[in-house]
């Protein structure tokens, strides 16, 4: 591999990458609460956050961390899994992080699974951001299809938070976990590739080999609405936090 981009760190595993970012999160959320306002986090779920919640639990538990002055948006959510569903984000997030720290449960905003009517909803979460300030970093996993948050491809670099119809592979990918595809919604609400670029920092994590040539497209590839990933070569701050195996075809 050539030298990478300045904006791709490459760790020797999921570990290390995490720590190096829930350290960097730590001290956006001290200097954002230094300066007397909530630190606004977009928020991913999947496996790969997991190893970074944990080390966020443990900054709090060991270090002092505090999430009481946090407000957190999540990226997405399954239509049609209500609150209590061992599969929805809700709950994912919930047991990850939001039950180990200090968070207010007023300041977390998850998209509905069963929303009363859709547009409104997903209009309502796009002006809960903005009330809030926008979002100062936003956390972003990658889908084998190149997918951050649910913007499957064909989503513009203009979309906004919107009902998505899931692609056949995330669909796959969430088989296991719903105990077979049939069970695996179709359909989820995203936020859009436009509402995750407005966010002021943006962290992307992938690990494992798998995901090692959809993050060569998202990253040397053409931005392209059929890689939504590929959009944060635009950003003026995405960072790729990549493990070895993830970075292997760079
Ligand atoms: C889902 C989520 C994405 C996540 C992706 C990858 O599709 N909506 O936000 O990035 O899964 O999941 P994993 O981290 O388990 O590979």
């Amino acid at each position: 591999m050539a030298q990478p981009p300045s904006n791709v760190r490459i760790f020797p595993d999921r570990e290390a990458a995490c720590r190096s970012l829930a350290s960097e999160l730590a001290g956006l959320i001290r200097t954002i609460n230094s300066e007397g306002r909530n630190a606004v986090l977009g928020l991913a779920t999947g496996n790969t956050p997991i190893p970074l919640y944990q080390e966020l639990i443990r900054l709090h538990r060991e270090e002092d961390v505090s999430f009481e002055r946090v407000t957190t948006f999540n990226l997405d959510e399954y239509l049609g899994l209500g609150r209590d569903h061992p599969e929805s984000y809700w709950t994912f997030m919930h047991r990850q992080l939001f039950d180990h720290v200090d968070i207010r449960a007023e300041n977390i905003h998850i998209p509905s699974g069963d929303p009363d009517d859709i547009a409104t909803h997903c209009a309502g979460y796009e002006q809960a951001i903005r009330d809030a300030g926008g979002i100062d970093f936003q956390l972003l996993g990658i889908g084998r299809t190149g997918h951050i948050g649910f913007n499957e491809p064909g989503s513009p670099s203009d979309s906004r938070t919107r009902c998505i119809e899931l692609d056949p592979v995330t669909r796959q990918d969430a088989a296991p976990a719903f105990g077979g595809l049939d069970a695996v919604p179709t359909h989820a609400i995203t936020m859009g590739c436009g509402t995750i670029l407005e966010a002021r920092r943006i962290g992307l994590l992938a690990f494992g080999e798998k995901k090692a040539s959809i993050v060569r497209e998202a990253i040397e590839g053409p931005v392209t609405p059929q890689v939504s990933a590929s959009f944060l070569q635009k950003h003026p701050d995405a960072t790729f936090y990549l493990d070895r195996p993830a970075a292997a075809d760079l």
